[in-house]
């Protein structure tokens, strides 16, 4: 794992977007795992500089990480819209090349499994855009959640639905289930970059980056993974133990490793 201790996101966002920009022009069909929530915003905001200065996105592929069950794909704070109003549109990316887990399938198992499928068939995931729950789950994976799991339905915690209740009207109007990629899928995916910030992040990285490999904090499933990157924020990163020692290392990356 490579620990990145930042200021704000807003610089994480610079840096991973100008690694990332390289990568896609290396590889024009670069599939791109895509987060939604807060933390991958910066990223995003800063790719948009890469595609006015030239950068070409029509060929990236993109699998969103989750869908709600029981909104709709029209609603705008759906996944699915969400996607589109921060990464297709402004990115440039093909519509027909992002794909998004069918929320409102009548057989959402179903659905989950032409996801991985549609993954597969796509070549897999180069890179998987993460952020992380305030109770460590990664995707929609919440503690318990199987380290092997693939994409299938999942009940969301009641701490993950308070957190989105910011973008719903009240409480109760935030889904209760989601389709999310597994675990096992996320980790098949080629590189992680994964994103935190703030004091409410802070429990769940030191656990993730630093606990023991466990279910309990399904997040912690990164360490296993053999190329991650982890941005995080001074407050984020205020509970990790080795903090200074992931500067110093970060500090005197040798050139041949950037
Ligand atoms: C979103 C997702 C979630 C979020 C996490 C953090 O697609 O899968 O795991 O990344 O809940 O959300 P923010 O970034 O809003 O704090």
């Amino acid at each position: 794992m490579e620990i990145v201790i930042v200021e704000s996101l807003e610089e994480a966002g610079e840096i991973a977007a100008n690694r990332l920009a390289e990568t896609i022009a290396e590889n024009p069909e670069t599939v791109l795992g895509l987060a939604t929530g807060s933390s991958p915003l910066p990223l995003y905001q800063a790719l948009r500089r890469h595609v006015s200065a030239g950068l070409n996105m029509r060929r990236v592929s993109g699998f969103a990480l989750d869908e709600y069950v029981g909104i709709a794909a029209s609603d705008e704070r759906s996944y699915t819209a969400t996607i589109e109003r921060e990464v297709t549109g402004p990115l440039g990316l093909n519509p027909e090349l992002v794909h998004v887990p069918e929320g409102g399938a009548s057989d959402p198992q179903q659905a989950a499994d032409r996801y991985e499928l549609a993954i597969k068939s796509a070549g897999g995931i180069d890179v998987q855009i993460l952020g992380i729950g305030s109770d460590g789950h990664l995707g929609f994976n919440e503690p318990g959640s199987s380290l092997a799991s693939r994409t299938r339905i999942k009940t969301l915690s009641q701490r993950t639905r308070e957190d989105n209740a910011r973008f719903f009207a009240t409480l109760e109007e935030v889904p209760r289930h989601c389709i999310t990629q597994g675990l096992g899928t996320i980790m098949d995916a080629r590189h992680l970059l994964l994103f935190a910030q703030g004091t409410a992040k802070a429990e769940a990285i030191a656990a993730a980056l630093e606990g023991p490999v466990s279910s309990r904090c399904p997040a912690s499933v990164i360490q296993l993974h053999p190329s991650a990157t982890v941005y995080v924020d001074t407050s984020a990163a205020a509970r990790l133990e080795l903090a200074d020692f992931y500067k110093y290392i970060y500090t005197n990356k040798p050139g041949w490793s950037r």
